[in-house]
């Protein structure tokens, strides 16, 4: 296993903005459909690298850890894979806490010794992946001209594509964010204006800290989401904000008011990006010229 997996090459991933004509595609360059498969990996938290659960419907589980490596070969020595049953993953959940869920649907096609992957990840969209595994594919240099033939072939532009994977697209990335946002708005106490919402940031850590508006009859004790947010960051022995994310259950764009800007600015820079539904920001544009620490100096 430790082996073959150092002699696999994940060659390209892209975004797919249209599945069903990039499987046309390939069926028609006379790719094989080798069926179609549901993966779940469930990510700890650790002290070290990474660890997932990966369950393959009708096909067991694994207990993988690895750490990230950037040189583009893996060594035998950065996986470790264990075989084991689904259940162990409350017992890690519990003790260590879960830090993503990747749940992907995989239709599998098979053409010349590559693996062409068409995923629907929930949360992320459509990808495609090619998976050049030597030498099934050929040498290096024959699986490389292949991998181009196929993305030429597929139209894949350069801006779809995307390095890292699904987990890092999802800790990274506005979806973990904005759904940890959502998940507090749901515990918004608003009974005043109604109007529930509900913030997270993301410390440099990469931990998300979240928070819901807080109202009070005595209206000015209220407090928005952002602020809430901002205090369980600081409550958690962070200081520096790495994004934002505010949504609201009557608006698709909430835009922060003037005195959240203000607190988010103390722990982020002009280019921290701020998500709101659809469109994103930054601390910068949402509050030009703020007064900042070296005004005090
Ligand atoms: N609110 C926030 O939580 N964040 C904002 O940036 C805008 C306003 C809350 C405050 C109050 O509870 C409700 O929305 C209506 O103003």
């Amino acid at each position: 296993m430790l082996s073959a997996m150092a002699h696999v090459n994940v060659e390209l991933k892209a975004r797919d903005p249209n599945p069903e004509v990039t499987t046309a595609r390939c069926l028609n360059l006379g790719a094989v459909s080798a069926g179609t498969l549901q993966q779940r990996d469930v990510y700890f938290r650790t002290r070290r690298g990474r660890l997932k659960l990966r369950s393959q419907a009708d096909d067991g589980s694994e207990l993988i850890a690895y750490r990230r490596v950037d040189a583009a070969e893996a060594s035998e020595s950065n996986f470790v894979r264990a075989p084991t049953s689904e259940s162990v993953v409350e017992a890690l959940d519990f003790a260590l806490g879960t830090t993503v869920v990747v749940s992907k649907r995989r239709h599998l096609l098979l053409w010349e010794g590559v693996r062409i992957h068409l995923d629907e990840v929930e949360g992320l969209g459509s990808f495609i992946e090619f998976e050049a595994v030597l030498p099934d594919a050929g040498d290096a240099e024959t699986a490389r001209a292949k991998l181009a033939h196929l993305r030429s072939e597929l139209h894949i532009e350069d801006d779809a594509l995307v390095s890292g994977g699904y987990a890092d697209l999802l800790i990274d990335g506005p979806e973990a964010l904005v759904r940890a946002a959502s998940e507090a708005m749901e515990n918004a106490y608003a009974p005043y204006s109604q109007f529930k919402v509900g913030a997270a940031v993301r410390g440099a850590s990469g931990a998300i800290y979240a928070g819901a508006n807080v109202e009070n009859v005595s209206y000015p004790q209220g407090q928005c989401a952002e602020a809430s947010a901002v205090g369980a960051l600081v409550t958690a022995g962070e200081t520096t904000i790495t994004a934002v994310a505010v949504v609201a259950e009557r608006l698709e764009v909430c835009p922060p008011c003037g005195g959240c800007r203000q607190r988010l600015s103390e722990f982020g820079d002009a280019s921290t990006p701020v998500y709101l539904g659809p469109t994103t920001t930054t601390l910068g544009e949402l509050l030009p010229g703020a007064f900042d620490r070296e005004a005090l100096a």
